[in-house]
Order: C-alpha cells, then structure tokens, then sequence
C-alpha cells in the first residue's frame, strides 16, 4: 500500500498522525503578500527594512514557509513541553515538518550561511488561534539581527566594536521610558559563561537605539496620515513615546517588548534581546555574538494605514488594494462600507469519554481544544466571519458534561450578506462540528 502522503509546490511529504493542515491553508503558501509591491504588509516591510540597509544586512523576503521541527523549536531551544509545539497551536505536514510559526525559525539557517554581518527576514507564518479581527492563521513577521565576530573585529574587543558602531547609529527623538536595569538576575539574566557585563550592555544599547529608530519611521508616518485624514489634531500632539519592558523568549537573554503610545494605549510592537549562545554555537558560529528581534508586520500595517480589520489583507477588492501606492506615501484607509452583521449562536455538549476511568463520569474536554472549534468556523464560513467568541461555558452537575455556546458572528468586508446564505453557513457549521468533533448539539 501506498503511504499517504501530500504534494506541496512539487515536494512530497508523508502524512501521518501528526498532520492536521487543512488544503485551505496550504492555499495560501503562494500569495507571498510581503513581496507585492504596493501592498501593505510589502510597504510595512520596506518602511522597517529602510533602516537596517545593505552591505550591513541582507533581506531574505522569499524562504520557504515549510520547515523543520528542528528548525522552528529545537534550534531555538524550545523546551520539549512547550505549548507552542501542540497540535492545537501549529499547523504539522508531519511529526517531524511544520509550517514555520514564526521567522525565527529561519536563524540557525541564516547564521550558518553568514553573508553578512546581519539580515532580516520577511515571511508568512502559520499559526492555529481564535477568529477576530486582529487574528488570521496566515500573517507575516520580520525578524532581524546583527552579530559581531570576535575573531574579526579590531583586537577581539567586541564591546568596542559594537560601541563604535552604535555612536554612528543616527540619534532619534522619541520619549523613552526604559526604566529596568539591562539584566535581570533571575528574570533577564546575562549568558554569563558566554559575554561579559560589558558585551550585553553594548549590544543592548544598540539594539534599543536600531529599534527605536524603526518605532520613529513607522510612527512618525503613521501619525502624519492619522494627521493627514483629520483623525488627529496636529495641534495637540505630543512627543511620540515607547518604552522598554522585559520579556522571555527561549532563544535570546536578556529579552525585551518595545511598547509604543498609539491613541491613547500602550502598545506592543516588538519583542527582541540578546541571541542565545546555544543558538549561534549550534549554527556553527560559536564567535559570533549579537541581537535579533521580531515584528508582526500586519499589527504594525493596521496602525500605520488603520486598516480595522485583519482579513482585509487578504482582500482582492480594488476598493482596498487601490488604496495603497508606496513607503513614501503612507496613507490612512478609507473603509469602503461597513456592512451589516449578523450574530448565531450554536450550544454543544462535549463529547463524552467512552472509557470511563475511576468515577466514569469524565468527559474528554482534555482532548477538547477551542482552534478546533475556530478551524471548522474558518474552513466553513472562510472570511465572512468576522469573530468567534464563547459567550457560555456550563458543566453538568450530574453527569460532569461540559457544554459551550459560541457567538460567530458573520459579518463580509465587501457586501450585505443574505439571510438564507449565513443561514447555510450556520446550518453547515453545525453539521461540522458534529462530525468532526463529535460534538452533540443541544
Ligand atoms: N519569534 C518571536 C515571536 O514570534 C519574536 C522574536 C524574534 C523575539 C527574535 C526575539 C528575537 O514572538
């Protein structure tokens, strides 16, 4: 008998017990949104890029989006019980195969091939998450990094190195707040068997200051078109402000989220830190040393163009495409309508265990994992639902059952649906939740 298998631009790949990737999102690996010029996760892109120029960095815009398990978790030291390996979080082609969950995964690969003393990578990722309109299974990132080679920079002295460069690193002006000391001893420590206390406050300093340099660039932007569409008065504007908080990631120490004041919240717009040594010595590169960050590229768009909502990236509707030209003219969407919406509600039992351990009266809500629920909305309703949310959550006093209703509410960005259709929609995600998982309508 043959092994079941998937054809994916040419390549097979062996399916097994660990594929859950549906054909709808393999349909997206060949849009490459980052790469269309006059689109605005390509002109985010380039908006970013504009600050780490070439020699210095090389941008890789087109990497193959599928990759390894060691390329997206163990290379970066992800612990083995991470949850962003489960199933319910990532899309598997197989056990050993993903598509990537973010750039990053792509590091250990770039380091290796060492071009240049730094790159950025801009790429769609794939990741399984709730339906709203700041979540899509398809987005982009940016990943960036610099890294200095102790055996070539003048006398080995890298903190030197990395200073020098930093004073040529253009000065900004932005309101920062960044009141925690560079390390942390147990929350952001220092690799101390790798870089002395000296390297991490070099290598912070120019993180931060490369990184504030692209908060101004897309900011600054941002509020002139804000300006510009009469959203904000030019007269009552304040310094643009960010600030620097801690954060964790398996594959850089110490880590940091960069926040910037956006219309009154604080928001987060990236996370970075110092590159793990592990994750260099792995790549056979143990004399480079260096940061790297990450970026949502659709995030920052919707700020800088205030696009409401993230299926509109997928939109092939002239009236949003047409809206956008090029870095040098970001501009503020105008909506082309708001159409009406339209909320249904679908209560289910869980399905219950049929091996009945102990007591026998578990149900299998361990097995039970909200994505699934979102999937089987996505693969039915596609981009005409707006959000999913669960508006009540109830379990069995007797019989220890568990039963859920969520609120979909349905809702095109491009016209006025009918009655009868989002009655189909509703009536097939009924039917799909039963059969694929097992669920019992009430
Ligand atoms: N890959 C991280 C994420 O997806 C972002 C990141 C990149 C953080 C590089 C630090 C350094 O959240």
């Amino acid at each position: 008998p043959r092994t079941p298998s998937l054809e994916i631009d040419g390549k097979c790949y062996v399916t097994d017990d660990w594929t859950n990737v549906p054909s709808s999102i393999l349909s997206y690996l060949p849009h490459k949104l980052q790469l269309q010029p006059s689109h605005p996760v390509s002109i985010t892109r380039q908006v970013i890029e504009s600050n780490f120029p070439s020699p210095t960095y090389t941008h890789y815009n087109d990497l193959h989006p599928i990759v390894t398990v060691a390329e997206n978790f163990d290379s970066l030291g992800f612990p083995r019980d991470h949850p962003g390996r489960s199933r319910t979080d990532t899309y598997y082609i197989n056990k050993d195969t993903v598509l990537r969950t973010h750039t990053s995964a792509h590091e250990a690969e770039i380091f290796r091939r060492n071009k240049s003393e730094g790159f950025t990578i801009s790429a769609d990722v794939y990741r399984r998450d709730a339906i709203d309109r700041s979540h899509y299974p398809v987005f982009h990132q940016m990943e960036g990094a610099r890294m200095w080679d102790r055996r070539k920079v003048p006398g080995g002295d890298v903190a030197k190195a990395v200073r020098t460069d930093f004073e040529r690193l253009p000065k900004h002006s932005l309101s920062i707040e960044d009141p925690n000391p560079t390390t942390h001893a147990e929350r952001n420590p220092r690799q101390a068997e790798h870089h002395s206390p000296k390297e991490v406050e070099a290598i912070a300093a120019h993180l931060k200051r490369s990184l504030e340099g692209v908060v101004v660039e897309l900011f600054s932007r941002a509020r002139k078109a804000a300006i510009a569409a009469g959203h904000v008065d030019a007269n009552a504007l304040e310094p643009l402000r960010a600030r620097w908080t801690e954060a964790y990631f398996p594959f850089t120490s110490p880590s940091w989220e960069l926040e910037v004041f956006w219309q009154g919240d604080w928001l987060e717009v990236l996370g970075c830190g110092v590159t793990k040594q592990d994750v260099l010595i792995n790549a056979g590169v143990p004399d480079q040393i260096g940061w790297a960050f990450g970026v949502g590229l659709e995030r920052v768009a919707m700020l800088l163009f205030s696009i409401p909502d993230i299926r509109l990236f997928w939109s092939k509707d002239p009236r949003f495409l047409n809206q956008f030209s090029s870095k040098e003219n970001v501009n503020t969407f105008v909506p082309f309508s708001k159409y009406p919406e339209c909320y249904k509600d679908v209560s289910f039992w869980l399905r219950s265990s049929s091996s009945s351990t102990g007591g026998g009266m578990r149900s299998n809500a361990q097995d039970f994992h909200e994505n699934d629920v979102m999937e089987v909305v996505r693969e039915v309703g596609s981009d005409l639902v707006e959000d999913v949310r669960l508006v009540d959550n109830f379990q069995h006093p007797v019989s220890g059952r568990k039963s859920l209703c969520y609120r979909i509410n349905y809702r095109s960005l491009e016209r006025t649906l009918r009655n009868e259709e989002v009655n189909q929609l509703h009536d097939s995600v009924r039917k799909q939740l039963v059969e694929k998982l097992g669920a019992e309508l009430r």
